[in-house]
């Protein structure tokens, strides 16, 4: 996906501001702290601590992709970053010292991942006593049209399985229950979690299919491989579902990520 991701870099800086500007406010970062983002994809929430914490600090931008890596790095040197690392990192097993960092940033990332637990554990580790953990992940899929409304019309459809309970995907920490229990488990204390709500505009309905098969992840690939006559099926069927969307000549799709914090 790293591609389309570089691709659709701006749009979805802008989208997702509400989520980035939630976690850059509770991480709570002082100049001088080193900061560690987590399955970053372009790297643009850790730029954000990167500002904060200045030339005596440093930002250790990560993601298990090492094409995506390779996205954040082009975009740090676009901003002139000097303060930032780049590594490829699998946030389930974290290369860094016990209590090296001062927060741990990770925007969209551990609902994604197979052993959210143990990602979360890792965290902990990696986190000095007292360092803050700021994560988002989407909450529940009625309250997220942008995704929830395509991947029901493909498993509808018969194209994809329904998501299992509990296995990585865009709504698996959607219960704030399951989320706290995690954070909870991984040793952290003080969690809080807040709804940020976003919201995500599109064009029309070409530009959404450009979006979702350039970005989307599992969604993507099945909505690659379909075959002609399927496509135009389930576009017709997105078409319908978008109407109540319609607003200013455009499709605006609302949304809301599920902000937590811990210490
Ligand atoms: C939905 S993207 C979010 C990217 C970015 N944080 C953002 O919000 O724009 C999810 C990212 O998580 C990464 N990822 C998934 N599992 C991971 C893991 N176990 N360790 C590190 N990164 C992971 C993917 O490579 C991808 O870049």
């Amino acid at each position: 996906m790293a591609p389309g991701w570089e691709r659709w870099r701006a749009q979805l800086e802008e989208a997702l501001s509400p989520v980035r500007e939630w976690l850059i406010g509770e991480i709570a970062l002082r100049p001088g702290d080193t900061v560690l983002e987590l399955s970053a994809g372009p790297g643009d929430t850790g730029f954000a601590a990167a500002a904060i914490v200045g030339e005596r600090g440093r930002l250790i931008s990560t993601d298990f992709s090492p094409d995506m890596v390779e996205v954040a790095r082009r975009r740090g040197a676009e901003l002139g970053l000097q303060n930032v690392d780049y590594r490829v990192i699998d946030a389930e097993r974290i290369e860094l010292d016990a209590d090296s960092v001062d927060g741990v940033l990770c925007q969209s990332g551990y609902m994604l991942m197979a052993d959210p637990a143990t990602a979360l554990s890792e965290t902990r580790r990696v986190l000095r006593p007292g360092g803050r953990v700021a994560f988002s992940v989407w909450g529940a899929p009625e309250r997220n049209p942008w995704a929830s409304i395509a991947g029901r019309i493909i498993v509808d459809r018969g194209q994809m399985p329904p998501p299992e309970p509990g296995a990585p995907g865009v709504f698996s920490m959607a219960s704030e229950e399951r989320t706290r229990a995690l954070s909870e488990a991984a040793g952290f204390s003080a969690v809080r979690t807040q709804e940020i709500p976003v919201l995500l505009a599109f064009r029309d309905l070409d530009e959404y299919e450009r979006w979702i098969t350039e970005v989307g992840g599992q969604l993507a690939m099945v909505v690659r491989g379909l075959p002609e006559e399927e496509r135009q099926a389930v576009m017709s069927q997105l078409k319908e579902a978008f109407a109540p969307f319609v607003a200013d000549g455009r499709y605006e799709l609302p949304g809301v990520a599920l902000g937590t914090v811990g210490r």
